[in-house]
Protein backbone atom coordinates (compact mmCIF):
# COMPACT_ATOMS: atom_id res chain seq x y z
CA UNK A 1 0.00 0.00 0.00
CA UNK A 2 1.54 3.19 -0.94
CA UNK A 3 1.76 6.33 1.79
CA UNK A 4 -1.15 7.91 0.48
CA UNK A 5 -3.42 5.69 0.74
CA UNK A 6 -2.63 5.01 4.11
CA UNK A 7 -3.43 8.78 5.04
CA UNK A 8 -7.00 8.82 3.18
CA UNK A 9 -7.53 5.78 5.01
CA UNK A 10 -6.70 6.12 8.35
CA UNK A 11 -9.48 6.83 10.88
CA UNK A 12 -9.37 11.39 11.61
CA UNK A 13 -8.32 10.42 15.38
CA UNK A 14 -6.57 7.52 16.75
CA UNK A 15 -5.77 7.35 20.00
CA UNK A 16 -4.70 4.28 21.93
CA UNK A 17 -4.30 3.38 25.55
CA UNK A 18 -4.17 7.26 27.01
CA UNK A 19 -3.98 6.87 30.44
CA UNK A 20 -3.93 10.28 32.37
CA UNK A 21 -3.14 10.78 36.11
CA UNK A 22 -3.33 13.99 37.75
CA UNK A 23 -1.05 14.64 41.24
CA UNK A 24 0.95 12.73 43.08
CA UNK A 25 1.51 10.04 45.87
CA UNK A 26 -1.92 10.02 47.83
CA UNK A 27 -3.51 13.06 45.84
CA UNK A 28 -2.76 10.65 42.67
CA UNK A 29 -6.24 10.90 40.09
CA UNK A 30 -6.40 8.46 37.62
CA UNK A 31 -8.46 10.36 35.64
CA UNK A 32 -8.15 8.66 32.03
CA UNK A 33 -7.19 4.44 32.77
CA UNK A 34 -6.02 3.66 28.88
CA UNK A 35 -8.82 4.72 26.87
CA UNK A 36 -8.67 3.27 23.17
CA UNK A 37 -10.75 4.94 20.07
CA UNK A 38 -10.95 5.71 16.07
CA UNK A 39 -12.44 8.38 14.84
CA UNK A 40 -13.58 8.11 10.77
CA UNK A 41 -13.67 11.32 8.10
CA UNK A 42 -16.94 12.59 9.35
CA UNK A 43 -18.20 11.01 12.05
CA UNK A 44 -20.08 12.76 15.17
CA UNK A 45 -19.16 11.51 18.15
CA UNK A 46 -20.42 12.41 21.96
CA UNK A 47 -18.23 10.98 25.16
CA UNK A 48 -20.67 10.95 27.52
CA UNK A 49 -20.05 9.57 31.32
CA UNK A 50 -20.75 10.74 34.77
CA UNK A 51 -18.94 13.75 36.38
CA UNK A 52 -15.64 13.38 37.05
CA UNK A 53 -15.01 10.34 34.88
CA UNK A 54 -12.49 11.71 32.88
CA UNK A 55 -14.89 13.09 30.12
CA UNK A 56 -13.11 17.07 30.42
CA UNK A 57 -9.64 15.64 30.42
CA UNK A 58 -10.13 13.15 27.10
CA UNK A 59 -10.94 16.35 25.70
CA UNK A 60 -8.10 18.60 26.31
CA UNK A 61 -6.04 16.18 25.34
CA UNK A 62 -8.22 15.40 21.72
CA UNK A 63 -7.65 19.39 21.02
CA UNK A 64 -4.07 19.30 21.89
CA UNK A 65 -4.51 21.30 25.37
CA UNK A 66 -2.68 18.79 27.17
CA UNK A 67 -0.64 15.73 26.99
CA UNK A 68 -1.16 12.27 28.38
CA UNK A 69 0.81 10.50 30.77
CA UNK A 70 0.81 7.67 28.53
CA UNK A 71 -0.51 6.37 25.19
CA UNK A 72 -0.68 7.76 21.72
CA UNK A 73 -3.12 9.96 19.69
CA UNK A 74 -3.04 10.60 15.99
CA UNK A 75 -4.41 13.35 14.38
CA UNK A 76 -4.76 12.12 10.45
CA UNK A 77 -1.84 9.50 10.97
CA UNK A 78 0.50 12.48 12.68
CA UNK A 79 1.50 11.98 16.26
CA UNK A 80 0.47 14.43 18.11
CA UNK A 81 3.31 13.50 21.33
CA UNK A 82 6.23 13.75 18.39
CA UNK A 83 5.15 17.34 17.06
CA UNK A 84 7.38 19.61 17.91
CA UNK A 85 5.57 22.70 19.74
CA UNK A 86 5.83 25.21 16.58
CA UNK A 87 4.05 22.33 14.18
CA UNK A 88 1.36 21.63 17.26
CA UNK A 89 0.42 25.45 17.20
CA UNK A 90 -0.11 24.95 13.43
CA UNK A 91 -2.02 21.98 14.20
CA UNK A 92 -4.35 23.47 16.71
CA UNK A 93 -4.68 26.56 14.48
CA UNK A 94 -6.08 24.50 11.13
CA UNK A 95 -7.59 21.60 12.35
CA UNK A 96 -9.09 22.06 15.45
CA UNK A 97 -12.04 24.57 16.71
CA UNK A 98 -13.15 24.36 20.19
CA UNK A 99 -16.25 25.35 21.95
CA UNK A 100 -15.37 25.41 25.23
CA UNK A 101 -17.94 24.55 28.26
CA UNK A 102 -16.84 28.53 29.28
CA UNK A 103 -17.04 29.78 26.22
CA UNK A 104 -13.08 31.18 26.53
CA UNK A 105 -14.13 34.67 24.59
CA UNK A 106 -11.62 37.11 24.94
CA UNK A 107 -12.67 40.21 26.79
CA UNK A 108 -12.98 43.83 25.27
CA UNK A 109 -12.93 42.45 21.73
CA UNK A 110 -15.98 42.66 19.80
CA UNK A 111 -17.81 39.48 18.53
CA UNK A 112 -16.65 39.86 15.06
CA UNK A 113 -12.84 40.23 16.71
CA UNK A 114 -13.01 36.78 18.41
CA UNK A 115 -14.23 34.98 15.75
CA UNK A 116 -11.15 36.54 13.38
CA UNK A 117 -8.87 36.02 16.17
CA UNK A 118 -7.51 31.92 14.29
CA UNK A 119 -7.60 33.17 11.24
CA UNK A 120 -5.28 36.31 12.14
CA UNK A 121 -2.90 33.44 13.76
CA UNK A 122 -3.72 31.05 10.47
CA UNK A 123 -1.93 34.21 8.28
CA UNK A 124 -5.23 34.92 6.62
CA UNK A 125 -5.79 38.48 5.52
CA UNK A 126 -8.12 41.30 6.52
CA UNK A 127 -10.56 41.28 3.89
CA UNK A 128 -10.86 37.48 3.76
CA UNK A 129 -10.83 36.82 7.22
CA UNK A 130 -13.53 39.94 8.36
CA UNK A 131 -15.85 38.09 5.07
CA UNK A 132 -15.55 34.40 6.92
CA UNK A 133 -15.54 35.94 10.16
CA UNK A 134 -18.71 37.85 9.27
CA UNK A 135 -19.91 34.30 7.36
CA UNK A 136 -20.04 32.74 10.69
CA UNK A 137 -21.46 34.90 13.14
CA UNK A 138 -24.47 35.37 9.90
CA UNK A 139 -24.47 30.65 10.14
CA UNK A 140 -25.08 31.02 13.90
CA UNK A 141 -27.74 34.05 13.46
CA UNK A 142 -25.98 36.86 15.57
CA UNK A 143 -25.33 39.01 12.31
CA UNK A 144 -26.74 42.00 14.85
CA UNK A 145 -24.79 41.78 17.32
CA UNK A 146 -20.89 41.51 15.69
CA UNK A 147 -19.74 44.57 17.48
CA UNK A 148 -20.78 43.32 20.72
CA UNK A 149 -18.16 42.44 23.52
CA UNK A 150 -18.82 39.35 24.95
CA UNK A 151 -20.14 41.17 27.83
CA UNK A 152 -22.84 42.17 26.52
CA UNK A 153 -23.77 39.51 25.13
CA UNK A 154 -26.40 36.56 26.41
CA UNK A 155 -25.04 33.37 27.59
CA UNK A 156 -26.14 31.46 24.61
CA UNK A 157 -25.19 34.00 22.56
CA UNK A 158 -21.44 34.02 23.85
CA UNK A 159 -21.45 30.15 22.93
CA UNK A 160 -23.02 31.18 19.42
CA UNK A 161 -19.72 33.54 18.91
CA UNK A 162 -17.62 30.55 20.61
CA UNK A 163 -19.04 27.98 17.73
CA UNK A 164 -18.43 30.66 15.13
CA UNK A 165 -15.15 30.90 16.16
CA UNK A 166 -14.46 26.91 15.59
N1 LIG B 1 -6.01 19.66 37.06
C1 LIG B 1 -6.42 18.64 37.79
N2 LIG B 1 -5.74 18.23 38.89
C2 LIG B 1 -6.15 17.18 39.63
N3 LIG B 1 -7.25 16.45 39.34
C3 LIG B 1 -7.98 16.81 38.28
C4 LIG B 1 -7.61 17.91 37.45
N4 LIG B 1 -8.52 18.03 36.45
C5 LIG B 1 -9.41 17.05 36.66
N5 LIG B 1 -9.10 16.31 37.75
C6 LIG B 1 -9.81 15.13 38.26
O1 LIG B 1 -9.84 14.17 37.20
C7 LIG B 1 -11.12 13.52 37.14
C8 LIG B 1 -11.73 13.73 35.75
O2 LIG B 1 -12.09 15.12 35.63
P1 LIG B 1 -12.75 15.69 34.30
O3 LIG B 1 -12.00 15.17 33.13
O4 LIG B 1 -12.85 17.16 34.45
O5 LIG B 1 -14.20 14.98 34.35
P2 LIG B 1 -15.55 15.30 33.54
O6 LIG B 1 -15.25 16.34 32.49
O7 LIG B 1 -15.97 13.98 32.96
O8 LIG B 1 -16.54 15.79 34.55
C9 LIG B 1 -11.95 14.10 38.27
O9 LIG B 1 -11.86 13.21 39.36
C10 LIG B 1 -11.27 15.42 38.60
O10 LIG B 1 -11.43 15.75 39.95
MG1 LIG C 1 -16.09 18.20 32.12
Amino acid sequence: MTASATATAAPVLRVKDLVKEYGEGDAKVHALRGVSLDVERGDYVAIMGASGSGKSTLMNILGCLDVPTSGTYQIDGADVGRLAEHQLAILRNRRVGFVFQSFNLIPRMSALANVELPLVYGGVGPAERRSRALAALEQVGLTDRVRHEPNQLSGGQQQRVAVARA
